[in-house]
């Protein structure tokens, strides 16, 4: 990995943790992992969280939180949807864009994920945009062609600064909440596709600056080594970033 992408360990907590339990967690998280300026340490809690997050990481600035969706209007009649500009004036800093939960269990579309990354940037979130294809799609072939399709859309609905600051997150849906993490060698040919595409999108310098994060299945014990796969920039996790002491090993992995 080159030395200037600083790592990005980051812990979606999906429907878990909720306010009171938010506030524990980083009482213990902080208790279990010092600050490392050479590490990106982000959590996406509930947005129901977020307050409580902020509130309990107050001493702690070396700690990012983000929500895990947001819509793309700013407001109005859209019951049970959270702006990013509401996002932002809770705290957090940044978004997921196309988890695969979003698009496997709630049916969002490339033109969806597109629309909500651009209204994350124009509210002054930075949009982590999360790619990957299921089993069947890996079996037909078809893994660059499917992770290519979303990053392009997102892409495409970008200005080109915006686009310069995306996260990409590479999560393959069969690895997934499964105990399968994809190998480093199927981890690192895929961000290179996704590296090789950043680079004719946003030019070979730009690109070698966005990090690419791999996720699904990491635990403790194999962060360290997909995290030294080539083009691995960072982690995004799942199940294992529910556990205070379980993630802050993670959080350290390989530095
Ligand atoms: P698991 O780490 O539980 O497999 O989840 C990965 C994920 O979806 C993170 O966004």
């Amino acid at each position: 990995m080159a030395a200037v992408r600083k790592p990005v360990i980051a812990g979606n907590w999906k429907m878990h943790m909720g306010p009171v339990a938010t506030g524990e967690f980083f009482a213990a998280f902080a208790r279990a992992y010092q600050p490392d300026a050479g590490r990106t340490i982000i959590f996406f809690p509930p947005a129901i969280s977020v307050t409580a997050a902020r509130e309990a990481l107050r001493a702690r600035g070396d700690i990012a939180i983000g929500v895990q969706n947001t819509y793309w209007q700013p407001k109005g009649a859209f019951t049970g949807e959270v702006s990013a500009p509401m996002a932002r004036e809770a705290g957090a800093t940044y978004v997921l864009a196309g988890h695969s939960e979003r698009r496997h269990v709630f049916g969002e579309t490339d033109q969806d994920v597109a629309r909500k990354a651009r209204a994350a940037f124009d509210a002054g979130l930075t949009a982590v945009v999360c790619v990957g294809e299921t089993l069947d799609e890996r079996r037909a072939g078809r893994v660059d062609e499917v992770i290519l399709r979303q990053l392009d859309a997102v892409l495409e609905a970008l200005t080109p600064e915006q686009a310069a600051d995306v996260l990409v997150a590479y999560e393959p849906v069969w690895a997934i909440g499964t105990g399968v993490n994809a190998t480093p060698e199927d981890a690192a040919a895929a961000h290179g596709t996704l590296r090789r595409r950043l680079a004719e999108r946003l030019g070979g310098a730009r690109a070698g600056l966005v990090p690419i994060l791999y996720g699904g299945s990491v635990k403790p014990d194999n962060a360290g080594t997909l995290l030294a796969a080539t083009d691995v920039d960072g982690l995004l996790v799942g199940g294992a970033s529910l556990d205070p002491a379980g993630f802050a090993l993670i959080a350290a992995s390989g530095a």
